[in-house]
């Protein structure tokens, strides 16, 4: 089977450059399933009900998020509406949603379980427990895990923690596609940043120029878009639904 794992979508431009390629992208790879990380899908970073609903018409089958998942008050009641939308596993508990959620497909089952890390991040709990739990309630061989973090070093051991207990680890959040894609010894995909689907040139699909000036001189810049041509980054997870382990990982930018 083939799974589409999409880095950080950006904004409209981000949701409407996946409108124009998600059915050639689809065709191209053979892809059965796609993940989606939608939490900067608004415009203005978060999600909102416009941009779930833009994400999921596109063909995302399941949506994951990060540290923004509850930037916008408007979604808060999508994550309990919707079992294809996630927000870290490792958020406190009593905070709307879940964190992981499993698809029955009548001839396997796969779950997605999003993790957020903690290295330069909320003090949320720590996800290497947190991961331990959520493989204890899963009842899924095929297990796809986006750890949604800052530090490459805390997401690389999260993919060695997890080689050969869950079908792929694929990190997210820095918009920086690495060029690490493996398959780790036990059998597990692993990716340290799948990258962004938005504006190529800019910084993190903010126009480059109010990045400099907030990273110059930390002065309190409203962040635009920028309205640069977009990519597409991602990942294709070939692997095996009867043993849940991985054979490939492809990593893609479509232009
Ligand atoms: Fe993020």
């Amino acid at each position: 089977m083939n799974l589409l794992f999409l880095g950080d979508v950006v904004g409209d431009m981000g949701c409407d450059i996946l409108e124009k390629k998600m059915y050639s992208l689809k065709q191209k790879y053979k892809i059965d399933l796609v993940v989606v990380n939608g939490e900067n899908s608004a415009t203005g970073n978060g999600l909102t009900r416009y941009s779930y609903q833009r994400l999921v018409s596109v063909g995302a089958d399941v949506i994951t998020t990060g540290n923004h998942c509850f930037k916008r008050k408007e979604a808060l009641p999508l994550y309990d509406e919707n079992d294809t939308l996630l927000r870290p596993a490792n958020f406190p508990k009593g905070v709307p949603g879940h964190g992981y959620t499993t698809l029955d497909l009548g001839y396997c089952q796969i779950a997605v379980v999003n993790l957020m890390g903690t290295t330069y991040m909320e003090p949320l709990d720590n996800p290497f427990f947190c991961i331990d739990s959520v493989l204890d309630e899963i009842d899924a061989r095929n297990i796809m895990v986006d750890i949604h973090s800052e530090a490459t070093s805390e997401k690389k051991a999260m993919g060695f923690y997890l080689d050969g207990r869950v079908t792929a680890v694929i990190g997210t959040h820095t918009h920086v596609q690495t060029a690490d894609e493996m398959i780790l010894p036990k059998g597990t995909a692993y990716i340290t940043d799948a990258g962004m689907t938005g504006p190529e040139l800019s910084v993190l699909g903010v126009k480059s120029e109010l990045a400099i000036e907030k990273i110059k001189y930390h002065a309190p810049v409203k962040f635009e878009e920028s309205e640069n041509p977009c990519f597409i980054n991602g990942v294709v997870i070939d692997f095996d639904e009867n043993s849940g382990k991985a054979n490939k990982i492809i990593r893609i930018i479509e232009r």
